[in-house]
């Protein structure tokens, strides 16, 4: 009966699965009346119990185990749960920093966008404002500088147009409503009227455009306005950032499973560090050449969420001083046969 409550007690002290195996022996004189396991060896002590059991003796020790083993191992435990606790601790203060950082600069960015939007907007309105001024007062006479006057105020407010539009998608594509409507569609057509639209602009600053669109271009999936929007984009930048070398290709062409578009510049070029950057919100080179461009920082993360909605890829390769080169690639496959296909 001794033995059976022993052994109860002891199986409750274990059921704590971090308590150590306790050995105990007790013994009446040389007879075992209880033995659950030896003690090791020089690590245990001995007790008499008291009357009436005063030849009872119990020998209680840890089982396959010793005290300094023990020490060490809860030492070890201690020190391996502190080393987790500081990684842990050092990793989220490292995020936390990280996350802070990029608030920071988000919110910079966020300032720039709004001291650089409220300048887009306002240099083609004062345009706009000052030269129809101009002719309403009829001080011009001379029927060239009346024609070149209109275009001026057509340009910017085409100008003005763009940024008010890349606004709104911007704004669209944040709340998650920009939808695009892909239909079967010719991108070599879509070129040209982007190209129509930025005539003025290439002219008048004396930008001399090759284009090479392969003549049997097949049809793809597009949404049409998205796309001049975003070639449109991509024309821009060719023209602000292309310095004193005024020369810029626009090509189109098949590429394995592809249709390859690719609009190249010999300007101020990207340097290899921002390439990827170049491609988020209000992101604007921060090198010397640039500041003195001004732009929101959207067109180019508008082009890669249209061109990524094509299911296509948008890439650029650049260098410092020689000029960059911005590529789209759309899935030919993905197109619907055209007519002419069948
Ligand atoms: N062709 C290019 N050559 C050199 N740098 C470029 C070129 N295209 C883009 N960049 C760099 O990438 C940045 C981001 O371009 P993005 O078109 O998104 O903005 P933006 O031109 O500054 O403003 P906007 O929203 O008015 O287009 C630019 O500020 C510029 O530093
Ligand atoms: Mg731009």
């Amino acid at each position: 009966m001794i033995a059976g409550s022993i052994a109860k007690i002891l199986k409750t002290y274990h059921a704590n699965t971090a308590s150590p195996a306790i050995a105990m022996t007790i013994s009446e004189d040389q007879r075992v009346l209880y033995s659950n396991a030896t003690p090791q060896q020089d690590h245990f002590f001995e007790s008499n119990f008291r009357r009436p059991f005063s030849n009872w003796k119990a020998n209680v020790g840890l089982k396959n185990t010793n005290l300094d083993e023990l020490a060490r191992n809860s030492f070890l435990h201690s020190a391996g749960a502190t080393l987790l606790v500081v990684v842990f601790l050092l990793c989220g203060m490292a995020l936390t920093i990280r996350a802070t950082d990029r608030e920071a600069r988000l919110a910079q960015a966020k300032s720039n966008f709004v001291a650089n939007v409220s300048h887009e907007l306002k240099t083609p309105l004062s345009l706009i404002s000052l030269f129809s001024e101009i002719l309403e007062l009829g001080r011009v006479n001379n029927e060239e500088k009346k024609a070149e006057y209109y275009r001026i105020i057509r340009h910017e407010s085409l100008r003005l147009n763009t940024t008010i539009d890349n606004i709104l998608d911007f704004s669209r594509i944040e709340a998650g409503r920009k939808t695009y409507q892909l239909v079967d569609g010719d991108m070599a057509d879509v070129i040209h009227y982007v190209l129509s639209t930025h005539r003025y602009q290439i002219v008048n600053s004396g930008f001399d455009i090759q284009t090479d669109i392969q003549p049997d271009l097949p049809s793809v999936l597009i949404d049409r306005d998205a796309m001049a929007q975003a070639i449109s984009n991509l024309l821009d930048n060719a023209i602000k950032y292309s310095g004193k070398v005024k020369q810029i290709s626009l090509t189109a062409k098949t590429l394995a499973s592809n249709l390859c578009v690719e609009i190249a510049d010999h300007g101020i070029g990207i340097p290899r560090a921002e390439q990827a950057r170049v491609f988020e919100k209000f992101y604007r080179v921060g090198n010397g050449l640039v500041h003195d461009v001004k732009g929101s920082g959207l067109g180019l993360s508008l082009v890669k969420h249209i061109i990524e909605a094509h299911n296509g890829t948008i890439s650029v390769e650049s260098d410092v001083g020689k000029g960059s080169r911005f590529r789209i690639l759309l899935p030919i496959a993905a197109s619907v046969p055209s007519a002419n296909d069948a």
